[in-house]
């Protein structure tokens, strides 16, 4: 009997029979080929979320038109498609038990034709691209039924394929649908007007029909739609319950309610900690009351009790979702089997999306999302001793595979408490934590033995006598020399996550008042290194040792999230940046997320902004600026540190060294290095 007894029901969309009510949301990979067809990397990756125990795959967007494509590598469903890479794909899901349907679009004005085929895109109205602001050409009235025509054709395809069905995309306001269907985008006077609702769903509802007499009426069809668009100009939930019914009519099986109208960050379609779990329930719940047919909720529905709970409730018959499953091919069994514990959870640092803009989706706290054709954690033949002398995020990852793969794993870590820098990093930003809990409960399950503190030197670690040793001691501090910053109010953000995690770093002796070093030394060290970070944060709303205007010298990541931690504790921050711009460490999605963040938090950014003098109230800037400070934090940045490599690596034939210790790099950076080292066919 399963914990969550709604979610693991069977369910039908139309005639396709569901072993759960779980479905895979559409995620653009860029996993196909330049030809638009499904690659062995992209039936590897659907068919490992197959085996996971998901009911049903949907596609990312699939263009119905060749030469109009989302993004380079767009699976399409055009006049020339060849389906055997396609039947190779639909039949390895199926095999696992789980049902595959392509979410089919026309990219309209938001599609790369301009760049990858020398076309103009296509749309309601002379409007620009959402993505690339690049306007396209109006659609003549004469036109339309071509289109209506090449979903058909499409459609008869998808069938042909062996898919088990078919989502139409019309959500985000984007696409051709999308774009038809809102106010704000379809400027028409015909009879496809963008000013009465008839006019708008017009296009939407031919397509419905045709794919339905294309497909056959008992191919089911799902429709993804946004709720409510939340911009000015948009669609309201209200109305698109009101327009639910004349689409069931024309054939919709079953309703997708997303949320949002698309923009080149997908700020609201891929929504992080700024919009709450679930954000798109109530409207889901407003279709829902209006149809008899199944109705998908999405949008942060990450935790299965959350998912239970809206489907107990009647607020929806299904649940997608998009994220959790890059993050975890497995959740569905481990949820389904009592094991919600061991889900190695989605932290929504948006690393999917800025990876895909760029190249290729890759997932910052899974390495073998997207590599599953060539990463295997297969069982060794040989198995072996292996010491990790680290236990933070590479450390912990690297013991995880190692045994996993069946060695027989010793970590050994400095401290009292494992995490290193991702206990600082969960701290700082809450929701980093579920990815400090899933490593180190994967620690308790895999039965890894674990030495605390124990700060091994090269001597010590020579005389374990262990041939296969990975070095994972993370990275060296270094902070720039800025005349004052040896003042008692000046920290570092090494001091600093000392003083969080409950260390007491040398400089302290000479930094803090007579009180504040009593109640650091005496209080919070040892209470910090009992407690796990959210204790931490919470105490931290109460006491810090920092006054009231704290100025951080440094706007990388770590940085940021400093400044939003002491925001969010009542202190008014400057956060300075010698450089053009902020986070540059991070992705365009996730450092945008963080602005707006900052900026709702009251927090002042200044970027060129070099510091050349601290004094005692104030800190002076390159250029004559000057503010006002009680406590300054130096963030600094993180360098390789070789040291213990260098020392033992002719010693040690089977030594690695990995994460910061060898390259500093964030959370996917880490990861992707471990997957590459402890895997040889990477
Ligand atoms: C990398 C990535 C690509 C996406 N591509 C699409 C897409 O092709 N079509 C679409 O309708 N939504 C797309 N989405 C949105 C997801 O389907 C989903 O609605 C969103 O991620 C919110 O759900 P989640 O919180 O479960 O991730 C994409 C999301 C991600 C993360
Ligand atoms: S990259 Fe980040 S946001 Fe995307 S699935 Fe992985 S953990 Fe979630």
């Amino acid at each position: 009997m399963t914990e969550f007894p709604n979610l693991f029901s069977p369910v039908k969309i139309g005639a396709l029979q569901l072993r759960n009510r779980l479905i895979m949301s559409p995620m653009e990979n860029s996993y196909a080929t330049l030809e638009g067809e499904p690659s062995s990397r992209s039936i590897a990756f659907f068919e490992a979320r197959a085996r996971g125990g998901i009911a049903l795959i949907t596609l990312g967007a699939c263009t119905i038109d060749e030469s109009h494509r989302e993004v380079p590598r767009s699976i399409h469903f055009g006049a020339d498609a060849r389906l055997d890479a396609h039947r190779e794909l639909t039949q390895r899901v199926q095999a696992q038990g789980a049902r595959i349907q392509p979410q089919l679009v026309h990219p309209g004005p938001d599609g790369m034709a301009p760049h990858l085929s020398g076309l103009p895109n296509i749309g309601p109205s002379v409007i620009p691209s959402y993505l690339s602001g690049i306007p396209c050409r109006e659609l003549d009235i004469a036109e339309i039924p071509g289109i209506v025509e090449e979903f058909a054709a499409a459609s008869e395809r998808v069938r042909e394929a062996g898919y088990d069905g078919i989502e139409l995309h019309a959500a985000h306001g984007y696409m051709l649908l999308g774009s038809f269907l809102t106010p704000n985008r379809n400027r028409r006077k015909d009879g496809y007007s963008g000013s009465s609702q008839a006019g708008r769903c017009r296009l939407l509802i031919e397509v419905i029909r045709a794919i339905k007499a294309a497909a056959g009426e008992d191919f089911p069809l799902t429709l993804r739609i946004s709720g409510h668009e939340r911009i000015a100009a948009g669609r309201p939930s209200y109305d698109t319950a009101a327009i639910a019914a004349h689409l069931v009519e024309a054939g919709v099986n079953a309703f997708h309610i997303s949320g949002g109208v698309i923009d080149p960050l997908t700020t609201q379609m891929v929504a992080g900690s700024h919009l709450p779990p679930g954000h798109n329930v109530a409207a889901a719940q407003a279709v829902k009351e209006v149809v008899d047919v199944p109705v998908i909720a999405v949008g942060r529905i990450h935790d299965p009790a959350l998912a239970e709970k809206i489907l107990s409730e009647g607020r929806a018959d299904l649940i997608a979702m998009g994220r959790p499953l890059l993050a975890d091919s497995e959740w569905p069994n481990k949820a389904r089997t009592g094991r919600a514990e061991q889900i190695r959870y989605c932290i929504s640092c948006q690393h999917c999306i800025d990876s895909m803009q760029v190249g290729r989706m890759a997932c910052a706290i899974n390495a073998f999302t997207g590599h599953e054709y060539k990463l295997d954690l297969g069982r060794t033949f040989r198995p072996e001793r292996i010491a990790v002398v680290g236990g933070g995020v590479a450390g912990l990852e690297a013991a995880r595979i190692a045994a996993e793969r069946g060695h027989s794993v010793t970590i050994y870590e400095a401290r009292s408490r494992l995490g290193g820098a991702l206990r600082m990093a969960s701290i700082v930003h809450a929701e980093n934590q579920p990815f400090l809990n899933f490593l180190i409960s994967e620690v308790k399950r895999l039965q890894i033995t674990v030495e605390l503190n124990s700060a091994l030197d090269a001597d010590q670690i020579e005389n374990l006598g262990i041939e296969n040793v990975v070095l994972a001691t993370g990275g060296r501090h270094r902070t720039q020399r800025i005349p004052g910053d040896q003042l008692p109010h000046v920290l570092t953000g090494k001091m600093l996550t000392a003083l969080l995690i409950g260390g007491w770093p040398q400089e302290a002796d000479r930094k803090f008042s007579t009180h504040q070093r009593w109640m650091i030394r005496v209080l919070g060290a040892p209470i910090a290194r009992l407690l796990d970070p959210p204790s931490i944060r919470l105490l931290t709303r109460y006491w810090l040792p920092l006054g009231h205007r704290v100025a951080i010298i440094g706007a990388n990541l770590a940085g940021i999230e400093l400044a939003e931690f002491l925001a969010e504790r009542g202190r008014r921050v400057n956060l300075l940046e010698a450089g053009d711009d902020i986070g540059s460490d991070v992705g365009p999605k996730r450092r945008f997320e963080h602005i707006q963040r900052l900026e709702g938090l009251a927090v002042t950014i200044h970027t060129r902004a070099e510091v050349i003098e601290i004094s005692r109230k104030e800190i002076v800037l390159m250029g004559g600026g000057r503010m006002e400070a009680d406590s300054v934090i130096v963030t600094g940045t993180i360098e390789a540190e070789m040291r213990l490599a260098e020392q033992l690596h002719e010693k040690i034939p089977g030594l690695q060294s990995l994460g910061d210790a060898r390259k500093p790099e964030l959370i996917a950076g880490a990861m992707a290095q471990v997957a590459r080292m402890m895997l040889p066919n990477r």
